[in-house]
């Protein structure tokens, strides 16, 4: 083969961290022009194999060409200058600067007596938003925009650097359909500037429409590399895991009864912001799935449901008596319980023990409030969730911060299964996570359903949303569009009820 025909060749890459050895002769060859997707369970390696590229880690051994060249970039600065780009797994941008400064974060323009150029900071922004399908002012605070909206300006960023190798960590965990065509979109206009990009995701339906190539990862060790148009859900699970998983949903088994535990009537924000009219019964052992598409407000109605948002009008019941939940507390003393969306955020003790993450004092007032609970055995029921979704740690004194962005999710996820409410809202449970720790934790709510606890679970997978409920709500710009039975739903009949209310104006 020419040496040309790879823009980026990592070969025999290794990197160890005390206890573990997360890259073992990693090898990953990438195509100018092309997308190529690095695929492996959490903790596989995929993000630190990343950093050793983009100079965060540093290999402990092996050979990066790099445009026809070695390379070892010393940290971010001299990688992105050298020509790679990086989209986060975690976006950290200054929040408190504009579009543009953020943009030109070290390489500001200078003009006159040696001084910022905004005009020209500014007006190049402009541009490079324009390629990127954004039609908002370079002046915009970071902190005003959507995830989605940081992103682009991540992407513009890299064009503006001409990167010829960008790094996507799972840019699409945070995103909504459309959000996700957009997404699509620039990278096509980016293999269309030949640059080739890497792309880590454990979406499998993105994954076989996006990539070119698909090089897979699993325990630290490279299992190999194939052109995506050979692959399909199965094989590619079958090397990620290792082993064959025959079902991605495990078979229903609870019963959902006639006794409804929780009803929420004409539940409306204040000046009609957000959610309106929201009225919804949740029955003992139902798993009652929220669809929608961004902007739906689901996850703004579960929060006021839990007492975090004030409401203008609206009743709840719990086993037929009205309940006031004005704030949290009294929404766990109502044994509802929610995991939010962003766990990473919210719920992680970063310099903690997976241990101490699990039983942190903090969480005892919120359990404590349950009443029933015995916090051994909540412990013990973390353990064993913890076991159950494969949390790879070298051991359980290990600080949670160093773990892989999905394993993080797992603990996290793991210590609220445990809780012991009568419902459970669980706001996009699986973000990030890996196909075998997906079907553990569909396999856990299937059993507290079981148990005859009731679950209610946002999601924007569609798979998901279809594959585990047993009655869908859907919700469009604030307002429950209709109710779907797990018998009677489809992809179609969910996006028709999404798109409901849209006028053709509001529509993306
Ligand atoms: N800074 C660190 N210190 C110690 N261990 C680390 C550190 N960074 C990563 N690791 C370990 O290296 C392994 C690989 O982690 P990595 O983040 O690369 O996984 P990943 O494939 O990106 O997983 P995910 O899909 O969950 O994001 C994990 O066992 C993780 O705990
Ligand atoms: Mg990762």
């Amino acid at each position: 083969m020419p040496e040309t025909e790879y823009i980026l060749e990592m070969r025999d890459i290794v990197k160890t961290f005390p206890g573990v050895k997360a890259l073992d002769n990693v090898t990953l060859k990438v195509r100018p022009g092309t997308v190529h997707a690095l695929m492996g369970e959490n903790g596989a390696g995929k993000s630190t194999l990343m950093k050793c590229l983009f100079g965060i880690y540093h290999k402990d051994g092996g050979t990066i060409i790099f445009d026809g060249q070695e390379v070892d970039f010393k940290d971010s600065k001299e990688a992105i200058d050298g020509g790679v780009s990086m989209i986060h797994q975690e976006l950290q941008p200054i929040r408190m600067m504009t579009i543009a400064e953020n943009v030109f974060l070290g390489n500001y323009p200078l003009g006159k007596f040696n001084l910022v150029d905004h005009g020209k900071m500014n007006a190049e922004t402009s541009e490079l938003l324009k390629e990127v399908g954004l039609s908002i002012s370079p002046k915009t605070l970071l902190n005003d925009l959507t995830v989605s909206q940081m992103q682009s300006v991540e992407i513009a960023k890299a064009i503006s650097h001409k990167a010829k190798v960008v790094i996507m960590d799972e840019p699409t965990s945070s995103l909504t359909s459309s959000e996700v065509e957009k997404l699509f979109e620039i990278i096509r206009q980016l293999k269309a500037k030949n640059i080739g990009i890497i792309y880590i995701s454990h979406k499998m339906d993105e994954i076989l429409r996006i990539s070119d190539d698909i090089t897979i990862m699993r325990d630290g060790q490279y299992v190999g590399t194939w052109p995506a148009s050979e692959m399909t859900t199965a094989s590619i699970i079958h090397n990620m895991v290792g082993r064959e998983l025959t079902s991605l949903f495990p078979e229903k088994t609870n019963v959902v009864t006639d006794e409804v535990v929780l009803r929420v009537e004409n539940m409306t924000s204040p000046n009609h912001l957000s959610f309106k009219q929201a009225s919804f019964d949740l029955h003992k052992g139902e798993i009652l799935g929220i669809g929608g598409l961004v902007g739906a407000q689901r996850t703004e109605l579960m929060e006021a449901l839990y007492g975090m948002r004030g409401l203008d009008d609206g009743k709840i019941y719990i086993k037929g008596k009205e309940v006031k939940i004005k704030n949290p507390e009294q929404a766990i003393a109502n044994k509802i319980a929610l995991v939010t969306e962003d766990r990473r955020y919210n719920g992680i003790f970063g310099v903690l023990s997976i241990t101490d993450n699990a039983s942190i004092a903090a969480l005892k007032q919120y359990v404590g409030g349950f009443g029933l609970l015995n916090e051994k055995r909540m412990n013990d029921v973390v353990d064993s969730n913890v076991q159950r979704l494969r949390v790879k740690t070298p051991s359980n004194k290990t600080p949670i911060g160093s773990l892989s962005g999905g394993n993080q999710q797992k603990v996290i996820l793991a210590r609220w299964l445990a809780g012991n409410p009568d419902v459970l809202i669980l706001d996009e449970p699986t973000r990030g996570i890996d196909v075998g720790a997906k079907y553990e934790i569909y396999q856990i709510i299937n059993d507290l359903a079981k148990e005859g606890k009731s679950i209610i679970m946002i999601t924007s997978e569609m798979s998901e949303l279809l594959g585990v409920s047993d009655r869908i709500m859907v919700m469009c710009e604030g307002r429950v569009s209709g109710f779907l039975d797990r018998t009677e739903a489809t992809q179609e009949s969910v996006m028709t009820l999404a798109t409901r209310f849209m006028t053709e104006n509001v529509e993306e």
